[in-house]
């Protein structure tokens, strides 16, 4: 089955670039611009990551890219993550990035921007490992802040496929964004959204209906509302489920307990996703192995995660085909 996995062809739907920050990358760019870590060692901060719920992460996460400064910082960041996708046989992958984290500390947009495009293009022609890159807003921030941010990405258009919503979902509903998201999708970009991971399964429903989203990221939670499950079936909306992370946030207690595989028998459209690899644990191939050690599954079910990742991806109905 390990063998099974490492050569099954993989698509990733839900993969934030600054989660895949690994700890050595951290110190040598914190070194290169000069930025104070406070941490003596690549050990020390793999120590530090030990968490209680999603807060707990994302302080130490919004932490770790104040090493982010230049446009070949991002380029960097993004070429590393591109080379695990190659040796976990990632054929395409849709990658977020959080531009707010950046430009609250000065970043330029187009820095950000200009540094990861330039790695996706290089991973396509010298890798040939498709991608689409999404903006995501964070959801802690206001409406305002959101706003202006899509003012920023509207002359990137063409660099940015969608948008999406992620960073602390307690509290922060996604009826909160409904302007923004319709703003977005008038202008062109596609829309997912976090939701039903620490929340509720009404931030689905929200998602869905208030943001007009066309695949939720997470969504584990969505079992709390048996109609909506039905629905979700019923209209394949893709589940973009990321298993090593919602064991790290405490979402399910082990990855036994996790209801990925419920899911799949259930004819959800779910896909097994990173997420914050380099905090969780592990990348693409290590997510498929760790659910196929804690259930018990078939090597179709396995194939059928990356059937539905490519059902649920954003490629052209010609490049589905040709992936599938
Ligand atoms: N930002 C990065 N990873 C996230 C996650 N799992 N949930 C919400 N926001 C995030
Ligand atoms: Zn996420």
């Amino acid at each position: 089955m390990h063998d099974f996995i490492r050569q099954l062809p993989k698509v990733e739907l839900h993969l934030h670039i600054e989660g895949t920050l690994e700890p050595e990358l951290m110190f040598e760019l914190a070194q290169r611009n000069r930025i104070d870590i406070p941490f003596a060692s690549p050990r020390e901060v793999r120590e530090a990551y030990r968490f209680s719920n999603l807060q707990s992460f994302l302080d130490i996460y919004y932490q770790g890219a104040n090493v982010l400064i230049h446009e070949q910082d991002f380029f960097d960041l993004t070429w590393a993550y591109l080379l695990r996708c190659r040796d976990d046989r990632v054929m395409h992958t849709e990658i977020f990035f959080d531009p707010q984290t950046h430009t609250a500390r000065g970043i330029d947009f187009a820095t950000v921007v200009g540094g990861i495009r330039r790695a996706l293009d290089q991973g396509q022609a010298e890798l040939g490992i498709s991608s689409h890159l999404i903006l995501c807003f964070l959801r802690h921030l206001s409406e305002a802040e959101a706003m202006a941010t899509l003012e920023q990405a509207l002359p990137h258009r063409d660099r940015i496929i969608g948008v999406g919503l992620d960073s602390s979902e307690r509290g922060h509903p996604p009826e909160k964004f409904a302007r923004v998201f319709r703003r977005a999708r008038d202008a062109g970009f596609l829309a997912v959204a976090h939701a039903g991971e620490e929340g509720p399964a009404r931030n689905i429903r929200g998602a869905l209906e208030a943001l007009g989203v066309q695949r939720i990221d997470h969504g584990v939670r969505c079992v709390e509302d048996p109609a909506l499950v039905r629905e979700l079936a019923q209209t394949r909306m893709p589940l973009t489920v990321c298993p090593l992370s919602n064991v790290k946030l405490k979402v399910f207690e082990n990855m036994q307990a996790h209801n990925i595989v419920e899911l799949l028998r259930q004819g959800l459209c779910v896909t097994i996703n990173s997420d914050d690899p380099a905090y969780f644990g592990g990348y693409m191939t290590d997510n498929f192995l760790a659910v196929a050690e804690a259930h018990t599954v078939t090597r179709q079910e396995l194939a059928q995660f990356t059937l539905n990742a490519i059902e649920a991806s954003f490629v052209s109905e010609e490049h589905k085909q040709a992936m599938a």
